[in-house]
């Protein structure tokens, strides 16, 4: 089925933490050949939370900057949906967090959608069908995708964490990509490839199964995509793909590639040179970020649009987002009309700029002491600094404490506590 495109994304932001490590020195710490890191998974780079970083800081000021840079009037936010497999309480969402914390209307609904990193894409859907459904008054949301990619220490996995934060405003004025006519494809299949416990806080994961079921479910995307659409491989001018570490995206173009050379049954041009083109302008920031989860996607889109061509205006993009368990949806958008006017507010390459490299020690003392922080009810002052304005100082009487600084400007953001935030949200 075709429907008209006039919803999409009107604004986007990033957030990532303000410390990473390298791959090389992690692997030096564990006596492997850095080349298996930078060349074999693809990354350089990867983000480390500090103790007082979590998803509600990230998200907040993700959403922060994007109130700011885009000009959005807070009382028009009727939405606000945050994508995370990282939640911070089983009951309280982070949606609710940040909406107090930015400071937006009452009028607004608030809630966390959850399916590893597929909920950002299942946010962004509802959020879409919510402004349509506006028939015409001017409804806006906030999407927001937020996570902490945590796996055990010396694990295969580890080389593949990362954290950050995009945020989305949805509206029925798509300047920055509107969703694409054509019905999205999906793919539900009930896969233990990877999980989190509730009394775990670093994921589980099956490796090389994680691996088929990713590149199965966008082979039934795919081709179902394909199917009712009636677009072709070369409508698109590029492909994005659900970014767990860089070399999983170049895996995914390879076998789309080698399922249309089999249907077309003639040769292709070579699969690299078109790797070259169609996906990797897209993966530089994954590469310096590592694993966000749900923003893993979204994280690849804004770093296309940041550096990617110049004349991308109105080109045709493929996403496909991945969420282990596990569902999966290909679509397409189409970049927006005014690309220069909003590529350099997305702020990626602005986020990378200001970042400090720890050295494996302090990786090691940040993790343990970012994961003590929500583990144990008590509260301490953080040690390190955060990069943004809002801090989580720890947890009181089992209840979240924020900091967040008040600036005179329209950037602004509310102290909070939980407790505070029970009466607060008024803006
Ligand atoms: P591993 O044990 O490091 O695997 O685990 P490996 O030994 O096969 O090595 C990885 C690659 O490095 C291989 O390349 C090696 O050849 C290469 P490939 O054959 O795959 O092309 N290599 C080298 N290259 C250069 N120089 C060397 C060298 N040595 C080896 N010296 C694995 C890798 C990805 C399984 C592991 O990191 C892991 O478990 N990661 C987490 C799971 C994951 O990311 N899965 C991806 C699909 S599922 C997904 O995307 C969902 C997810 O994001 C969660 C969610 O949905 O919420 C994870």
């Amino acid at each position: 089925m075709e429907r008209e495109c006039r919803f999409g994304i009107e604004g986007m932001s990033v957030h990532v933490p303000r410390h990473c490590i390298d791959l090389g020195t992690l692997a030096a710490a564990r006596g492997i050949d850095p080349a298996k890191y930078y060349e074999g998974l693809g990354g350089r780079r990867m983000a480390v939370v500090s103790p007082d970083e979590d998803p509600v800081t990230m998200a907040a000021e993700a959403a922060r900057r994007l109130v700011a840079r885009h000009d959005v009037d807070r009382s028009e936010i009727g939405m606000v949906v945050v994508g995370s497999e990282t939640g911070v309480d089983a009951a309280k969402p982070i949606a609710s967090y940040v909406h107090g914390l930015i400071g937006l209307s009452p009028q607004c609904r608030t809630f966390d959608t959850q399916h590893a990193c597929y909920g950002a894409t299942a946010a962004l859907q509802l959020a879409a069908g919510w402004c349509i459904q506006g028939n015409g008054s001017r409804r806006k949301a906030i999407v927001i995708a937020t996570d902490i990619a945590r796996y055990e220490v010396g694990s295969a996995g580890e080389p593949t964490q990362g954290a950050g934060a995009i945020a989305m405003l949805v509206s029925c004025e798509p300047r920055v990509v509107a969703f694409d006519r054509h019905d999205e494809a999906v793919f539900t299949q009930d896969v233990m490839d990877f999980w989190r416990p509730h009394y775990r806080s670093t994921a589980m994961v099956d490796g090389r199964h994680s691996l088929d079921c990713y590149l199965r479910a966008l082979e039934h995307t795919w081709d179902a995509y394909l199917g009712s659409s009636g677009l072709r491989f070369e409508d698109f001018r590029h492909l994005l793909f659900h970014v767990p570490f860089p070399k999983m995206a170049h895996k995914a173009f390879h076998r789309l590639h080698e399922l249309e050379a089999a249907r077309r049954g003639v040769a292709m041009p070579p699969a690299e040179a078109m790797f070259d083109t169609l996906t990797r302008p897209s993966l530089w920031a994954n590469v310096e970020v590592g694993n966000i989860y749900s923003g893993s996607l979204y994280l690849a889109l804004a770093g296309l649009l940041e550096q990617g061509d110049a004349a991308i205006e109105g080109a045709r993009l493929g996403l496909f987002s991945y969420g282990s368990g596990c569902c999966a949806e290909f679509y397409s958008v189409l970049v927006g009309p005014d690309a220069t006017a909003w590529r350099g507010r997305i702020g990626v390459a602005e986020a990378l700029a200001g970042r400090v490299e720890v050295d494996y020690p302090t990786y090691v003392e940040m993790r343990t002491r970012s994961e003590g922080m929500a583990g144990d009810g008590s509260f301490r002052e953080p040690v390190h600094p955060g990069n943004g304005r809002v801090r989580f100082l720890g947890v009181r009487d089992h209840r979240r404490v924020y900091q967040a600084h008040i600036s005179p400007g329209g950037d602004q953001l509310r102290s909070c506590t939980s407790r505070a935030c029970a009466g607060a949200g008024s803006g």
